[in-house]
């Protein structure tokens, strides 16, 4: 089964073309991680599958629905797919437990003892239910992102997409959310995940996809992709994020 297929998509900002074609798939219960340089169109590509862009062309398809699709119900498109980001954006002003229920209410229409429950459930697997009062600003960014991917999961979604999830973190608190990460590709959620984290893309990805320029240069599996790199783009940025003395990213 194909969770997303993602076919000759194209993204421009006025005159800047960020997007120059992308296809990929992601089958069900697969990790795809996509590396490659800032400004590459790595989060444009996955604000697009997440409907957060509007494509200018190309095809996105999500588990057998077209979202892309002019008919297509957006919110309900929208509800399929669970997004994680670099900043967390957790509601400030909410506690752990209504930053997971509200949208469960709102959106899903959960009574509060259902949306409570799936909440509890969530933040138990990811390892902070004793933060359940607390606001953000009281959580370290690694329990603050392991509540955000709580959060996500409570609205039930078929695939998760992170942008680069760890980059916002102290080095000392990726392991825990990378962690985290890792429970749930074993459980077999699909998963897109942009990261710079090399180590955890060859151990966890099933494909890793190269991007540079709005192009996908290169994909396959990691031992491939990341161990014996076929292009010259691909070998020279992955000298740059795995030289640590040189690492920028
Ligand atoms: N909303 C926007 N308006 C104009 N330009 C944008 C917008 N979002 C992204 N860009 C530009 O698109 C390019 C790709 O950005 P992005 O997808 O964030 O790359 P990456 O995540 O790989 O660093 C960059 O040049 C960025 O400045
Ligand atoms: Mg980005």
């Amino acid at each position: 089964m194909t969770a997303v297929e993602i076919v000759d998509l194209h993204k421009s900002f006025g005159d800047l073309e960020v997007l120059r074609g992308i296809s990929a798939s992601v089958a069900t219960g697969e990790v795809v991680c996509v590396i490659g340089p800032s400004g590459s169109g790595k989060s444009t590509l996955l604000r697009c599958v997440n409907l957060l862009e509007q494509p200018n062309s190309g095809k996105i398809v999500v588990n057998g629905v077209e979202i892309t699709d002019r008919d297509c119900d957006i919110d309900g498109a929208r509800r399929r797919l669970g997004m994680v980001f670099q900043q967390f954006n957790l509601f400030q002003h909410l506690t752990v437990l209504d930053n997971l229920t509200i949208a469960q209410r709102k959106v899903l229409r959960r009574d509060k003892a259902e949306a409570e429950r799936v909440a509890m459930d969530n933040l138990t697997k990811v390892g902070v239910a004793d933060k359940v009062r607390s606001y953000p600003a009281q959580l370290s960014g690694g329990q603050q992102q392991r509540v955000a991917i709580a959060r996500a999961l409570s609205m039930g979604p078929e695939v998760m997409l992170f942008d680069e999830p760890t980059s916002a973190l102290d080095p000392e608190l990726v392991g825990e959310v990378l962690g985290v990460m890792r429970q749930l590709a074993d459980e077999g959620m699909t998963m897109l995940v942009v990261t710079h984290e090399m180590q955890f893309a060859r151990e966890v990805a099933d494909k890793v996809l190269f991007m540079d320029g709005g192009v996908v240069v290169e994909q396959g599996p990691p031992d491939q992709v990341i161990g014996a790199p076929q292009h010259e783009r691909t070998k020279t940025f992955l000298a740059r994020v795995l030289d640590p003395i040189h690492r920028t990213e």
